[in-house]
């Protein structure tokens, strides 16, 4: 039992992440995919997302542009905020592991030490980083939503791979470039990360 600041005190449950795994048939893992915008991330997500429940697993995404709708409005695209967007998803990212559940996370998140914390937080063995690495010209060609034209005629401050840096995973689980890949192939290769080695960990405790 650990006892926090403010005289606040950890009530311990009584049903176990792994309870909550079995019940569900499955392991939780967080899937951080991390790239620029436009790279690809919100549509693999979903896509995802779409395969793995039709595979009859409990999944989620927490996706960066709709959590900047609800949980992290009050949030701006500076150094700090982004850092606090990105501690912020990964506490709901461990709690949805702690319920069981397999959770896809789409965000830039640009910078290492802000991933790391991540990491740390999900914990090693349910983080999984996947750097879906579409080259910025692709991405910048591809401006679904007009935001790299904006950026480049001075209309929008910080954004990511033009007035604001991005550093590449060194040691991703899984690499991903949309403009190389069929599409078919990333979601597998996805489907793979997600229910590969858990399922493994899971036959190993219940034989
Ligand atoms: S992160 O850097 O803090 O991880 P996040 O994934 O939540 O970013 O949000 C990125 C989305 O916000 C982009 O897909 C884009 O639509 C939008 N956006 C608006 N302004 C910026 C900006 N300055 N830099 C990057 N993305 C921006």
């Amino acid at each position: 039992m650990s006892k926090a600041k403010h005289d606040v005190v950890w009530h311990q449950g009584k049903v176990s992440q792994r309870e909550r795994e079995e019940l569900l048939c499955q392991n939780a893992s967080t899937l951080w995919l991390t790239g620029l915008s436009a790279a690809g991330k919100s549509t693999l997500a979903f896509a995802l997302e779409k395969a793995l429940i039709d595979l009859g697993k409990a999944c989620f995404v927490l996706d960066g542009d709709n959590i900047r709708h609800g949980l992290n409005k009050d949030l701006n695209f500076s150094v700090q905020a982004r850092t606090e967007n990105i501690r912020r998803v990964a506490e709901v990212a461990k709690l949805m592991n702690e319920a069981g559940l397999i959770v896809i996370t789409a965000f830039i998140s640009p910078f290492i030490a802000d991933r790391e914390s991540a990491r740390l937080i999900i914990g090693k063995d349910c983080f999984r980083e996947v750097y879906i690495s579409t080259p910025l010209r692709v991405c910048e060609a591809r401006d679904p939503k007009g935001l790299y034209a904006k950026a480049r005629k001075g209309n929008l401050q910080e954004f990511t791979g033009l007035s604001s840096p991005y550093e590449p995973p060194t040691r991703p689980d899984l690499t991903l470039d949309t403009s190389k890949i069929a599409f078919e192939t990333s979601i597998a290769q996805l489907v793979e990360l997600a229910l590969g080695s858990p399922v493994k960990r899971l036959q190993a405790t219940t034989l």
